[in-house]
């Protein structure tokens, strides 16, 4: 981290935006200052009645995701050697990086609730018990597996977002649509700068970025959400139907997984880095032929019709 710090710091202006030049949530929901706005209101939630059950379910769980943010910051702010360096790169980063996503759920919350669609109440209970409940990712604190964690999150957040953005242009709600592009935009770049990142570990310790990318992806990469539930329920028992209206719908499958993946290989050429000891060609082999074998185990994986209802959906 010592030696990556002024990396990152350098990569700050690159990969994240200027504040005052960067969307607010203010631009993409009706002001309630304006004299229009309960008009506007109207509008928007004529075009939120078209949306489907299953999206809906998908952009609430989104939502629900983003707003845990505090646990995101935490546990990013812990794989730090050098704690007391305020203004050193990774400390940088974990702020500036904390204050661009910190817009996305709350954007998407306001939307949520003009929407008139969702029931608040039960959503922000599912909000509470995510932050509470934490996640465990099997990280700990070391900065090659975080930040294989974090290229492949962003990754996945930004297809979600997207594949959300496009079904909701479909069903006719372009403000959603716009939301969502967004959003998705800036998690592309963050993508962009953690696989920055991770190349630059590849580059002075390839064996032990090697063996901890393996160790990521034995693990498998969980969501940030998995410990997701709904009022009354136990914990983690809302995210196998979050994810499952998410698969049903074609915003995040097993497919997607295995995109993502290939597309890490391929961006950090893993198969023309070399100087490895046995334990790390040994890693390089295992992920190199992990795509095809979870090609192989996703053709059995068909979504499941679902007769789960949400509580943060009103019928
Ligand atoms: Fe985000
Ligand atoms: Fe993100």
């Amino acid at each position: 981290m010592h030696h990556l710090d002024s990396e990152i710091l350098k990569a700050i202006p690159v990969y994240l935006k200027p504040v005052e030049a960067i969307w607010q949530p203010a631009d993409m929901v009706p002001p309630g200052d304006s004299e229009t706005f309960f008009d506007q209101v109207k509008e928007l939630q004529a075009r939120a009645r078209n949306l489907s059950y299953d999206l809906l379910a998908v952009l609430i769980g989104d939502t629900i995701t983003e707003e845990v943010l505090p646990t995101y910051e935490t546990w990013l702010s812990l794989i730090n050697p050098i704690e007391d360096d305020y203004e050193g790169g990774w400390n940088k980063w974990v702020r500036a990086w904390t204050s661009e996503e910190n817009r996305h759920g709350d954007v998407l919350n306001k939307y949520l609730y003009l929407s008139g669609r969702v029931n608040m109440r039960e959503m922000e209970i599912s909000t509470q018990h995510l932050l509470s409940d934490g996640f465990d990712i099997g990280t700990a604190r070391d900065p090659y597996r975080s930040f294989i964690y974090t290229s492949f999150q962003e990754l996945a957040t930004n297809l979600s977002h997207r594949r959300v953005a496009q079904f909701a242009k479909q069903d006719g709600d372009d403000l959603l649509a716009k939301i969502c592009g967004n959003v998705a935009a800036d998690e592309a770049r963050h993508a962009n700068a953690y696989k920055f990142f991770v190349s630059k570990i590849f580059e002075i310790d390839p064996n032990q970025m090697m063996i901890a990318f393996e160790d990521m992806m034995r693990k498998k990469i969980v969501m940030p959400a998995h410990f997701l539930r709904e009022k009354g329920l136990e914990k983690g028992a809302s995210f196998r139907h979050f994810s499952e209206a998410a698969q049903r719908l074609g915003v995040y499958t097993a497919a997607d997984y295995i995109n993502i993946l290939v597309s890490l290989i391929k961006e950090w050429k893993i198969d023309a880095i070399s100087n490895l000891s046995e334990t790390g060609e040994k890693a390089r082999d295992y992920v190199m032929m992990l795509p095809s074998r979870l090609a192989q185990l996703a053709e059995r994986i068909k979504p499941q019709a679902s007769s789960h209802q949400f509580s943060w959906i009103h019928t």
